[in-house]
């Protein structure tokens, strides 16, 4: 016999009569998602739960990123690495839930696009704000970390290198540069996946524009001092160097 849905919606619709659900604003909060009865087709619930809470992680994030630039400008790097380190974590999170609309298939993605009006992920508040907030930690950094030792990126990371705070710091926030390109590269695979690369957007626009902002980056000073490293290091020992494996070895 087959579960009787109505008590099942009813439980989960939430009615902030108990504590635990005061403090959630549970009612509220399971009001944000279409009713059950008004869904397009058994994906929709999981497609627009899964960017809501994408939202919210961006909105934790946000302001997770404002208190590191504070601590940053204090020139706290213990708090700093731990709040990076949270920010860090939030976009693994983002980056793994993505996966679950992979279980979405195409065809019923069809069917839900015809819900989003002209919708794009460009205009996600939270992902406009994370553009812009992500890049204004560099100042705070070299202001904070760099500019009162006459540092520069490449002493820290090499002539004098101490593995300090100020490389404590920087590494954080190379890791959380690359959150976020590793996200935008994700995203794009799920395009791949649901409507498929070389499509229309819904402003009409080619998706493969999506490529080039998923080459943004957050700190290039901190991604550049390592090909200069390499390259320097490449000009000293040479280049190609004789195979390990004695002469005549293929490289
Ligand atoms: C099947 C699922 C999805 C599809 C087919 C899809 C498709 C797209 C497309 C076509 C664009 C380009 C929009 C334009 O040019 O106006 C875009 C952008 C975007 N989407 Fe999605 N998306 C999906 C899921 C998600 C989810 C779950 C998130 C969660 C945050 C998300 C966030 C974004 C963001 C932030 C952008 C702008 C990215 C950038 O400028 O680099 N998308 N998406």
């Amino acid at each position: 016999m087959k579960i009787d849905r109505k008590p099942v919606y009813e439980a989960l619709r939430g009615r902030n009569s108990k504590d635990y659900e005061i403090y959630l604003n549970c009612e509220k909060l399971l009001a944000c998602q279409k009713d059950f009865d008004e869904l397009c087709n058994e994906d929709e619930l999981q497609f627009q739960i899964v960017h809501q809470v994408e939202e919210l992680w961006m909105k934790l994030l946000n302001y997770t990123l404002l208190n590191v630039h504070d601590y940053m400008i204090a020139g706290n790097a213990h708090r700093t690495t731990t709040l990076l380190g949270r920010c860090n974590q939030l976009v693994r999170l983002m980056i793994q839930q993505l996966d679950l609309l992979e279980t979405m298939s195409p065809r019923e993605y069809q069917q839900i696009r015809l819900q989003l009006g002209n919708g794009s992920g460009q205009e996600s508040p939270g992902f406009k704000t994370l553009v812009s907030l992500g890049p204004r930690l560099w100042p705070a950094f070299e202001d904070a970390f760099l500019k009162p030792e006459k540092r520069t990126v490449r002493s820290v990371y090499d002539t004098d290198y101490a593995h300090d705070d100020a490389y404590v710091v920087a590494e954080a926030m190379i890791e959380f540069d690359e959150q976020m390109q590793l996200f935008r590269w994700h995203h794009i695979f799920l395009i791949h996946r649901s409507i498929g690369m070389g499509s229309a957007s819904l402003k009409g626009r080619s998706v493969d524009l999506l490529q080039k902002g998923a080459k943004q980056r957050f700190y290039p000073a901190l991604w550049d001092v390592r090909v200069e490293m390499t390259n320097e290091w490449g000009g000293e020992y040479g280049k190609v160097r004789p195979s390990i494996g004695g002469e005549g070895e293929a490289g």
